[in-house]
């Protein structure tokens, strides 16, 4: 293994987002609430603390709440006391229900629960023992494949970076909104992923220029993005949301690559507060914009954004969190939907596992 290899094998070893915990009773995960100043890891035992951990965003990003809620019901199925089946399908389905409804943007959630009560009804016949080990394996295979798929998502992605560096000379120049990265899935991230393939096959830090929006006001990009792009080598420079035309317009953006939490059947996508505003300026630059995600991450029941329901968050967030004293009139009215829908006309084409979709977008 060369030693560009062996870096990149020991930052993923280092920044392992969620598993399960050695003795198999908890989810374990990284709390972001902490990062960068700190990397600890937590144990979730209870529902309780598994809906308080993706609330918080102490696990953020859909693919890790996905994993997350898999293992967390094979964990908490453990615990289920009820031996005859519909007794324990009733507990199982009550637990289900309560952490889905802990985050209803990110469609991944949603998909990872169901895929996992699929698996239980499949194994309806055999004790409850065998169905308890279905669900853990269920859950492994779940983080796998999410593996896999970002890995997916990231060899295309590269294919982009390479044209462009072959075009231009030069390190290409990433734009990317809030964290959609090795925090936010199993392994690679979806926007970050193309950088990650690309350190895999041998470009350095150096060969390509990743620009974070900070990502007010939970600066995800500047707390996680900058933080994980840089710990793995990459090159990498934070700006403020509002510096992002400007960076267009000095000419340093060649593509911009974000994540997603739910893509309607038309292509209209949630993602991050601030995404939409970034295609538009993607838009008038000329600039390519991709969505990077794994297919679970469409939601072929909704028809467009409009669909899409977009959680409030807390006003302290805007007036206070983060400063030393409030930085806003005392309850001065806030406006702070988490995340925004990008309009599919807005939208290059979609990078997901399968390949890279372009208009016109019918999911
Ligand atoms: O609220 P967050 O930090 O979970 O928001 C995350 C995003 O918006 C990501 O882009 C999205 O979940 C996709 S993560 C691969």
């Amino acid at each position: 293994m060369n030693l560009k290899m062996k870096k990149i094998d020991d930052f993923f070893e280092k920044i392992i987002t969620v598993k399960l915990s050695d003795d198999g009773k908890a989810v374990n995960i990284i709390d972001q609430t902490l990062l960068p100043n700190e990397i600890k890891r937590i144990d979730l035992r209870t529902k309780e603390e598994i809906f308080e951990a993706i609330k918080k965003l102490r696990v953020r990003g859909a693919p890790a709440i996905g994993v997350t809620a898999a293992y967390g019901m094979a964990v908490l199925s453990r615990g289920i006391k009820e031996k005859d089946f519909d007794d324990f399908y009733k507990k199982y389905k009550e637990i289900s229900e309560y952490i889905s409804s802990s985050r209803p943007t990110a469609v991944n959630l949603f998909w990872a629960l169901s895929r996992m009560e699929d698996k239980l009804l499949s194994l309806k016949d055999k004790p409850v023992d065998e169905i308890v080990k279905g669900l853990f394996s269920e859950a492994e295979d779940i983080r796998n494949e999410d593996v896999e798929k970002s890995r997916w998502i990231g060899e295309a992605g590269f294919e982009l970076l390479k044209e462009i560096r072959e075009k231009t000379g030069r390190a290409p120049g990433i734009l990317t909104h809030c964290n959609a990265g090795t925090l936010a899935t199993a392994k690679y991230g979806t926007a970050t992923a193309p950088m990650y393939i690309a350190l895999e096959k041998g470009w350095s830090g150096q060969d390509m220029h990743v620009y974070c929006d900070e990502t007010r006001p939970l600066l995800q990009g500047a707390r996680l993005t900058a933080f994980e792009l840089s710990e793995a080598g990459i090159d990498t420079t934070l700006q403020c949301d509002n510096m992002a035309s400007a960076l267009m317009a000095a000419g340093k953006i060649d593509i911009v690559f974000v994540g997603c939490d739910r893509v309607a059947a038309n292509g209209d996508s949630a993602n991050k507060i601030g995404t939409s505003g970034v295609a538009i300026l993607a838009k008038h630059y000329g600039i390519p914009f991709y969505i990077c995600a794994p297919d679970s991450t469409i939601d072929r029941e909704t028809k467009d954004g409009s669909g899409i329901e977009i959680a409030m968050r807390s006003p302290d967030e805007v007036r206070e969190m983060w400063y030393e004293k409030p930085m806003a009139p005392e309850n001065i009215s806030v406006y702070n939907p988490a995340f925004d829908v990008t309009p599919a006309e807005l939208i290059t084409g979609f990078i997901t596992e399968k390949g890279v979709v372009t208009p016109p977008f019918g999911f």
